[in-house]
């Protein structure tokens, strides 16, 4: 029986499908079976991303209706071994709703061992929906003060829900953040984090991971490629899958 994880964020933009993307190729590459479930009815992105966009012809809201079985909207993603996607509607109408991924989720567990939910932005219907079946959250969030808030946010919706093991990864991390937060006069004075330490505080989450402000990780997966294995986010993800797994290696930011 495999394990659900939602990949979630309040924000838009703030990189969750990145984020679930590349996790899935990393567990992929110790040998698991991973499903990624875009769950962004409407705005799917993990179709183009995972380079499955031309081949598809059902999508999940299919499955809910009786149009085809569950297996026949599952996609490997041939430029990622190991990855399957199982597609978003196209029409934010057709969401699957929380009651049916109650359902669906637990059933493709048994033939996945990591189920990786693409959240979508805010804390609507899409979120609840991705959050329902997930036994874990991992909760994105760049350091700026509006993202940290919605991750504490949507922390304790994520409770109300059940999800109570919850991690917390920092993407697009840039080494010189807090240093220009320092030099800015008035930055304590706005409740801004001035280092990591803070934004774990004020998002009330554990860290599991930080990930790097990195073009060849963004550019590769806008290709449907996978990065290279030196890029640096690429790198910290893979760090981010082992800790995930239970293997205590450090955060190495
Ligand atoms: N670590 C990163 N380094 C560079 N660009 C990133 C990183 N993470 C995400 N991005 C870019 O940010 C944009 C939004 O990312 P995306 O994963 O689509 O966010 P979300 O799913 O939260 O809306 C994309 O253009 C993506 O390539
Ligand atoms: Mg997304």
């Amino acid at each position: 029986m495999g394990t659900a994880i939602v990949v979630t964020s309040g924000k838009g933009g703030v990189g969750k499908s990145t984020v679930s993307l590349g996790l899935a190729a990393r567990f992929a590459e110790t040998g698991e079976r991973v499903l990624l479930i875009d769950c962004d009815a409407g705005l799917r992105s993990l179709d183009r991303m995972t380079g499955t966009e031309e081949t598809l012809v059902f999508d999940s809201s299919d499955v809910v209706a009786g149009r085809c079985a569950p297996a026949e909207a599952i996609y490997p993603c041939a430029a990622m071994p190991g990855v399957s996607l199982l597609p978003a509607p196209q029409n934010g109408e057709d969401l699957v709703p929380a009651h049916v991924m109650r359902r669906l989720v637990p059933m493709l567990k048994r033939y996945f061992d990591r189920v990786i939910l693409d959240s979508p932005a805010g804390v609507g219907r899409g979120f609840r929906a991705a959050a329902a079946a997930a036994d874990g959250a991992l909760i994105v969030c760049s350091p700026d003060p509006v993202c940290i808030r919605d991750a504490s946010i949507v922390r304790r919706l994520l409770l109300e829900i059940g999800v109570e093991k919850q991690r917390l990864i920092i993407n697009r991390f840039q080494n010189t953040y807090f240093r220009r937060i320092a030099a800015a006069e008035d930055g304590a004075a706005h409740g801004v984090c001035r280092d990591l330490d803070d934004v774990i505080d004020q998002s009330g989450v554990r860290l599991i991971g930080v990930v790097p402000e990195d073009p060849k990780l963004a550019a590769a997966f806008a290709r449907g490629h996978l990065p290279p294995v030196d890029a640096p986010g690429f790198m910290a993800l893979s760090r981010i899958a082992a800790r995930v797994g239970g293997t205590p290696v450090p955060i190495g930011i």
